[in-house]
């Protein structure tokens, strides 16, 4: 059968006579089941492996034999609140006369073929008194087993209708256990996993901070069902919001002992009006459930971030030289210059100047002042950025630039210009997070600069060739001089940045960004739609960056992540370099403080990156030894033909006479294919302790392994292999 033929006869929903009504989602490996109930409320029946016979999944809720539900609700697909539920909502109202109830019917659902691989079921529910409706969205895509859930909400009442909650999903998960993989941090410290299970009641990962939302918490997450997932083996479902903002997901252990996850913007502070007629689009719930553990779950959700959703996702990107860790704001055009030099005699393609080439009556020579006025520094920049790009050109490397274009100093012309642009109380005193303030995006006016800053740089540079754009507050004193509607902030917010972002977009299609917020306080795959990379923390310790960076590829494949080698840290260059070859490398070194040999290194390092980054960007990532149970961590690529492959060995214990004691058993590799194997990227002068003569089998190295040597004396260790022919 052609694949889609299969795929559309997969969505034909199956009708158990007056009984019930089943609606199957299937993909690769898995089944998202709904079912309409004989008094029309829709519920979740459904999520795991897919069955040989689609008509079977009927008999599936028949099975368990759980405690009554006192609603008909519990396993709701999505739950609306104020009449028969007793637990968590989904969606909850208050319609234009005062009343707060709401019981959502199934009215009808359609499937829409999108391509061969995507498609989109939609299910229209109504209230069964008043005119209102919400449409669940559930787009599918085949070959990634990946799932994207939102809602479209609106109403023909007579007047405004209040939404108190307004989740993206409802799902309802049934096993004997759950266990809740999350991450907390603060700034520089990012993606530290925690793993607890689930108990009853509501367990919830959220965000309150507005903009650099991800600060202490992001919203993903990995659910392990029956017992703890390892990196092969158990059922594991990755989730998170595709949203920048506040959000909330709620884990629901209920009283019949089934999750119920529901997921969306965070309704703190941000009930929402919508007048007749108008609807409201929750953002995208993503998620992605394996049967084989988390290393296919997060090869899942890499290959669809790649082919689908990450700007760029296959395409190409510029390693580069930052001047961050280097100057900080002290620097002037022939430091620059020089600079730009450096970045030549690196060999890498870009030079990236960061913070503090703006400000003039207020220059941003510190944190204290200057964002807002997005002109060069005269003293320090006196022929403006233009003469940099055109000094870059002429040395033969690109050129980008740092902006924080949503932010604002007190000490700037724009704040004392446009004080109504400022989110802050009108009646109370300013509270700063890093001495600046949040610009008011719901404002199209704010919309329209924060487009401009960027548009007038490349309006003015169109060699300009890269951004870097950070977002370094939260929102504090959230208050709005343009919105009617106080509530409305925190998500009118993120909207507006999304046009600006989708304007920017627009014009200037390709121009690789990467989105960085103070370090890692802001990743989602709804900005990364704009984004070709993201920067996952200030710590550049690699010893740091090999446990934060390991965290982060479980849900971002390796060609979004930033990594750079920087003076953080008591590693040798060697190892700092290979850290950051794990990822999309960078520098933010001083080069001409280098030694002979370090600089050699790195140049000869850049050069083994070219040759070996399109396995790491485009291949398959396997994780093989974990650093947090043991002294090194080893990672690889694998490239779709297995014709390649790159690992990447890091001790991460200094104790007396740690090293890779046993062979490394490899993943991914064809089990008949001959390989060499060989160290690369060796320090200029040392020698490799392994035989760069072996050809070994997949199936050997698969079942037996290789050891890569190391040992304090070998910190770090890259081994290529490839087919012997
Ligand atoms: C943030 C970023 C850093 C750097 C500084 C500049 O902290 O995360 O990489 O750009 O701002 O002020």
């Amino acid at each position: 059968m052609k694949r889609s033929a299969f795929l559309l006869s997969l969505f034909v929903s199956i009708s158990l006579g007056s009984f019930a009504q089943i609606i199957p989602v299937v993909t690769r490996q898995n089944a998202l089941v709904f079912q309409v109930n004989p008094n029309k409320d829709l519920q979740m029946v459904y999520l795991g492996e897919k069955l040989a016979n689609q008509d079977e999944y009927g008999q599936i809720p028949g099975l368990f034999n759980q405690s009554g539900d006192y609603t008909g609700l519990y396993n709701s697909a999505y739950t609306s609140s104020g009449t028969r539920n007793l637990l968590e909502p989904a969606i909850s109202v208050t319609h234009w006369d005062g009343n707060n109830s709401l019981d959502l019917q199934y009215v009808s659902h359609q499937v829409e073929k999108i391509s061969d691989d995507i498609s989109l079921l939609k299910i229209v529910l109504k209230d069964r008194v008043y005119p209102f409706q919400v449409t669940m969205y559930v787009k599918s895509y085949f070959a990634e087993d990946v799932i994207e859930q939102w809602t479209e909400i609106t109403h023909q009442e007579k007047k405004s209708v209040t939404l108190h909650k307004y989740a993206s999903a409802n799902l309802s998960l049934k096993s004997s256990a759950f266990y809740l993989t999350q991450y907390h941090g603060d700034w520089a410290k990012e993606m530290h996993p925690e793993e607890s299970k689930l108990t009853h009641g509501i367990k919830t990962l959220d965000s309150k901070l507005g903009t650099r939302a991800n600060l202490f918490q992001p919203s993903f997450f990995m659910l392990s069902m029956g017992k703890p997932a390892s990196e092969d083996e158990g059922e594991v479902l990755y989730g998170m919001m595709e949203w920048s903002g506040n959000f909330k997901i709620d884990m629901e252990l209920d009283p019949q002992d089934n999750l119920r996850l529901i997921a969306g913007i965070n309704n703190y502070a941000s009930d929402y009006s919508i007048v007749t007629n108008q609807t409201f689009k929750t953002p995208a719930f993503l998620y992605v459930l394996s049967q084989n553990g988390k290393g296919e779950a997060s090869r899942k959700i890499q290959a669809w971030a790649r082919n689908h959703k990450l700007l760029d996702g296959k395409g190409n990107r510029l390693t580069l030289l930052n001047n961050w860790e280097a100057t900080g704001f002290g620097f002037d055009e022939q430091k620059l210059f020089s600079i730009l030099k450096d970045t030549k005699k690196l060999g890498v393609d870009l030079f990236l100047l960061d913070d503090g080439w703006f400000g003039n009556k207020y220059p941003r020579n510190s944190d204290n002042a200057g964002l807002g006025d997005w002109q060069a520094n005269r003293a320090k920049l006196p022929n403006g950025v233009a003469s940099l790009v055109k000094e870059a050109g002429a040395t033969g490397v690109k050129f980008g630039i740092w902006v924080e274009p949503e932010m604002v100093n007190p000490a700037s012309d724009l704040y004392h210009q446009h004080p109504d642009w400022v989110i802050k109380q009108p009646n109370r005193g300013e509270y700063y997070f890093r001495n600046q303030l949040v610009l008011d995006l719901s404002n199209p006016k704010v919309q329209d600069f924060v487009f401009g800053v960027i548009d007038g740089l490349f309006r003015e540079n169109p060699d300009l060739a890269y951004i870097k754009w950070d977002c370094n507050a939260v929102i504090y004193n959230a208050y709005s001089a343009h919105l009617q509607n106080q509530s409305h902030l925190y998500v009118d917010y993120v909207n507006g940045l999304y046009n600006v972002l989708k304007r920017i977009r627009d014009k200037y299609p390709t121009v690789p960004m990467m989105l960085c917020s103070g370090g890692g306080g802001r990743v989602d795959y709804a900005a990364l739609q704009y984004f070709t990379e993201f920067w996952p923390s200030d710590n550049t310790d690699p010893l740091e960056r090999v446990f934060m960076q390991w965290e982060y590829s479980y849900f971002f494949p390796s060609m979004s992540m930033s990594c750079h080698v920087t003076d953080w840290g008591r590693q040798p260059l060697k190892y700092k370099v290979d850290v950051a070859m794990m990822g999309k490398m960078g520098f933010d070194i001083v080069v001409d403080r280098l030694s002979e040999n370090d600089l050699k290194f790195c140049q000869q390092a850049v050069g083994n990156y070219n040759q070996l980054k399109d396995i790491i960007w485009h291949g398959d990532q396997y994780r093989l030894v974990d650093p947090k149970s043991n002294d090194f961590a080893s990672l690889m690529y694998v490239d779709s033909s297995k014709q390649k492959a790159v690992v990447f060995n890091y001790l991460v214990n200094n104790r007396y006479d740690v090293r890779s004691v046993y062979p490394v058993k490899m993943k991914g590799l064809n089990p008949d294919q001959k390989y060499s194997v060989q160290e690369v990227n060796l320090y200029p002068g040392t020698q490799s302790a392994l035989d760069s003569q072996k050809v070994l089998s997949g199936d050997f190295l698969m079942r037996v392994g290789y050891n890569p040597r190391v040992d304090g004396s070998r910190q770090s260790v890259i081994l290529l292999i490839e087919e012997a022919k």
